[in-house]
This record gives C-alpha cells, sequence and structure tokens, in this order.
C-alpha cells in the first residue's frame, strides 16, 4: 500500500499537541503522531457517527474485546480470553490505575531505561518509586540492546513488586525475544512481582520482524501479567481516547475489576459499538457477522456498516432514529459493573471489593494480594 504524508501546509492547520505546541518554523518531532491522513475507512466511519449526531457516553466495552481478539489472533497467533479485557481512556490512564491497585506507597517499580519518559511519573503518580534497570549493550542482537535479566531479577529479589515492561521498546524499537520474555516471566514468578506489559507499539514492526505478546509467552506470564494496548499508535487515534487493560488470570483480573467504575466509563464514545446485543439479547456472534464497528473496532478488524444501519433506523422511522424500548436494552451481557465473570467461580467474584469501594479506591488501595494469604 502506498500512503503518502500530508503536506506540511496541511499538517499546520491540525490542532494537535504536535502541530500546536511550537511556533510554525520549528519541524515538530517530538511525539508519536502521524503525519499521514486517517485510513479512509476510519475517516468514513468517524463521519458517519457525527452526521447521526451519537456522541454521548460509552454503555459498556461492547464487542472491543472480542474484535481486539480476533485482530491480535491474526496478527500475532493470540487470541486473549474475552473475560479479562477492560477499556479505558488511554494507556497511560491504563498503567496508573493498575499500578494504583497492585502497590502500596513506596513500592519498586522497574522501568528499563533509556524508556518513553513518563513511564517515571506514571510511576510517582501510583505513589511507587522508579528502579532503573538500564538495557544493556548487545552487540550480538539486531537492535544492539538487551533487556538485563540478572539486573531485573536482582531488583525483583530485593524487593520491587512491579515492573513496565515497554514491548517493543520506546525509544529503541526493540522487540524483545522470546526468550527474554519467559525469562521475565518466570523471574516475575519467582518473586512475584507483577508485569505491566505495555504493547501501544505492537502492530507497527518492521517486515520481517515479528512481535510476541507477553501474555502468550508462558502460564507464568499469564499468572503475572497485565498487558495495557491502544490502536492510537498504529492507527493514529490518540485523541480518541480507547485502550484496553487484558488480564489472563483471576488474580490480575481481580486487580482490574477493583478499579473504580470510572475508570472504564471514560472510555471514548468511539471506542464501542453502539449495540452488542442482539435483540434476542444473544452476543454470541462470529467474527463475520459482528455488526455497527465504531472507528476502533474498523481499525482493529474491519469495515463497518454504519451507514446501512442507521438508514435502517430512519426508514423505519422516518424523521427520527427510533430509541429502544423499555425491556429492549442495548447494554451487552459483559459491561463494566462488577459483574460475576464468566472466568471465576462465584465464590471468587463474590471476595472482591465491594461495589461502595468504587469510588474510594484512592483511599483504600487493593494491593497485588500476596499469594499465601491474600493480604500484606
Ligand atoms: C510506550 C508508550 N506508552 C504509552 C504511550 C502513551 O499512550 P496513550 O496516549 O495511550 O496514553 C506512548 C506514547 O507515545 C508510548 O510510546
Amino acid at each position: 500500500m502506498n500512503v503518502e504524508a500530508e503536506p506540511l501546509e496541511i499538517l499546520r492547520h491540525r490542532t494537535s499537541v504536535k502541530w500546536t505546541q511550537y511556533p510554525s518554523e520549528v519541524l515538530p518531532l517530538f511525539v508519536a503522531e502521524m503525519d499521514y491522513p486517517l485510513a479512509p475507512g476510519l475517516s468514513r466511519v468517524l463521519h458517519e457517527r457525527i452526521a447521526a449526531s451519537d456522541s454521548g457516553y460509552v454503555g459498556s466495552p461492547g464487542e472491543l474485546p472480542a474484535v481486539f481478539a480476533d485482530f491480535a489472533e491474526r496478527r500475532w497467533g493470540w487470541r486473549p480470553g474475552l473475560g479479562g479485557i477492560r477499556t479505558t481512556t488511554d494507556v497511560s490512564v491504563a498503567i496508573v490505575e493498575t499500578l494504583r491497585q497492585a502497590i502500596r506507597p513506596g513500592d519498586g517499580v522497574v522501568i528499563t531505561t533509556p524508556v518513553y519518559p513518563p513511564f517515571v511519573d506514571f510511576i510517582a503518580e501510583a505513589g511507587g518509586v522508579v528502579v532503573d534497570v538500564p538495557l544493556l549493550g548487545a552487540t550480538d542482537r539486531p537492535s544492539g540492546y538487551a533487556l538485563d535479566l540478572d539486573g531485573i531479577d536482582r531488583a525483583f529479589a530485593a524487593g520491587a513488586r512491579a515492573m513496565l515492561l515497554c514491548h517493543p521498546h520506546n525509544p529503541l524499537g526493540l522487540i524483545h525475544p522470546a526468550e527474554d520474555l519467559e525469562a521475565v516471566a518466570a523471574s516475575a514468578a519467582r518473586h512475584d512481582v507483577l508485569v505491566i506489559s505495555d504493547e501501544i507499539h505492537a502492530p507497527l514492526v518492521h517486515t520481517g520482524q515479528s512481535f510476541t505478546p507477553f501474555l502468550s509467552i508462558s502460564d507464568a506470564a499469564r499468572a503475572q501479567t497485565v498487558t495495557v494496548t491502544s490502536a492510537s499508535k498504529g492507527f493514529n487515534l490518540a485523541g480518541f481516547k480507547c485502550a484496553l487493560m487484558i488480564a489472563e488470570s483471576e488474580r490480575t483480573a481481580a486487580l482490574l475489576d477493583a478499579m473504580s467504575f470510572e475508570v472504564g466509563a471514560r472510555t471514548s464514545t468511539r471506542a464501542s459499538p453502539r449495540s452488542a446485543t442482539t435483540r434476542s439479547g444473544s452476543t454470541a456472534r462470529s467474527p463475520r457477522s459482528r455488526p455497527r464497528a465504531s472507528c476502533w473496532l474498523l481499525c482493529w478488524r474491519r469495515p463497518c456498516r454504519t451507514s446501512a444501519t442507521v438508514r435502517r433506523a430512519r426508514d423505519s422511522s422516518p424523521g427520527s432514529i427510533s430509541a429502544p424500548s423499555v425491556g429492549e436494552t442495548t447494554r451487552p451481557a459483559g459491561s463494566w459493573t462488577r459483574r460475576r465473570s464468566p472466568w471465576y467461580p462465584a465464590s471468587t467474584s463474590e471476595q472482591r471489593a465491594p461495589a461502595s469501594r468504587a469510588s474510594t479506591w484512592g483511599a483504600r488501595r487493593r494491593c497485588w494480594p500476596r499469594r499465601s494469604s491474600g493480604s500484606r
């Protein structure tokens, strides 16, 4: 596919931070926003939604988890379980909110510099302390750098409670090889450390390279990891505010479930299809038959049929778009309310934080529970 950047005179009319922070004689290269036009399909969906005045709140993640799972399976051969996927505004919020649930003030959080500098701020915002284990020079690696696996193990052994893994690594574009990821996962399991794998750049790799999602690595990785990701870098959608948090174990999913309802509810309207539930109440559709993509769904998966959907609604009720009647709910079965996840036995769900804690997480943090006692 041949894609060309917009001409400079067009780019200078954009209102994003990249094009407004500095005087016009500066060529801004400081932030990862693309200079390419949006993919035509994304642009079309956004126009259609605006034309339909479809700009209210998001009701639930809808079909986004399923569509992301389809994407991940196609792209990386990894299919995350749907029960452990939640949405929020962006990857930064996903990291901070996950840390808030996992650490106590003063706990160490490993980063591997040079790395995306806001990691330092995220850790401070969640009350943690940075434990830096710099990357090592590695002449035998194509990138010239590698994780310091012994250093990471030592940091875990010394008491760090979490790690922010940048995978692929920004700014080096380093795709950590599977054997390094296995070593990190094994070490995290040995010392019971939570790994937050930031995979925001994963859809962008050079031809010939392949990306391995951290959660696909091993049982140890699945037990110790929350992956955070988004379509914002791969498809230039940062301003549309939607990220995914993915957990594949009971313990890590419990961290996500303990977050405030608002962490999910602030996701952009554009993140969710208008309805993920059929009129018969079923949400189980094959990928082929999933209707009504939002622009996020589109970029993870395929073109949508929003126009036709809106047209049909108009035709059925001339002059207005009909709202569902009482009892004909558009709320999908899986939503952000604290629910009994199909991933867990009922008893485990019921042990989770009561709903009244939802708005007070700042005061009463839930920490990454110790394996044996469940508290510390
Ligand atoms: C590694 C990494 N994580 C997170 C972010 C921020 O993502 P978001 O805008 O979704 O918070 C960036 C932005 O460039 C990044 O490079």
